[in-house]
């Protein structure tokens, strides 16, 4: 999945990653890089219509908590990063831009459900945690079969 507003965002997130002068940006990379495709791909197969905002909301999800070091209340202030870098980027409509801010506010919370974008969001942070390290947390558990099934048919090795 590559569209313009994409390569837009994914610019914008690099250069202000390369501006916080990290140790390791590898993996926090892999990780944001991860959860948008895990987004878009979930948003697909539940039909939701722009999967390609659950994309950019992947790729935005955690900026706050790479750049600042950050993980204590990440997901507010992140989703007000994310205002920021929309507003900069003056791409999306004021509803886009709700749809991303909204989903990124709420992806800390897993144990409520959300709006579909905010649900998307959660499962694909949760997988991706569970493909990359195979730690699972016990709220995490019941996101991560969900997905994992829903994308592949299977129930994962929990
Ligand atoms: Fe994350």
């Amino acid at each position: 999945m590559r569209t313009e507003r994409i390569e837009r965002v994914r610019k914008l997130v690099y250069s202000l990653l390369d501006e916080a002068g990290l140790d390791s940006p590898a993996s926090s990379l892999m990780h944001i890089e991860s959860v948008a495709r895990i987004s878009y791909l979930l948003a697909e197969r539940r039909g939701i219509e722009k999967s390609e905002l659950a994309y950019i909301a992947g790729l935005l999800h955690d900026v706050y908590a790479i750049v600042t070091g950050e993980r204590e209340k990440h997901a507010e202030k992140g989703s007000l990063l994310a205002t920021s870098i929309l507003n900069t980027l003056a791409l999306f409509t004021f509803s886009e831009c709700q749809i991303i801010t909204e989903a990124i506010r709420n992806h800390s919370s897993k144990k409520r459900s959300d709006d579909e974008y905010s649900e998307v969001l959660k499962d694909a942070d949760a997988l991706d945690h569970y493909l990359s390290s195979s730690i699972i947390s016990a709220k995490d558990r019941e996101r991560i079969e969900k997905a994992f099934f829903e994308l592949t048919e299977k129930s994962p090795c929990l």
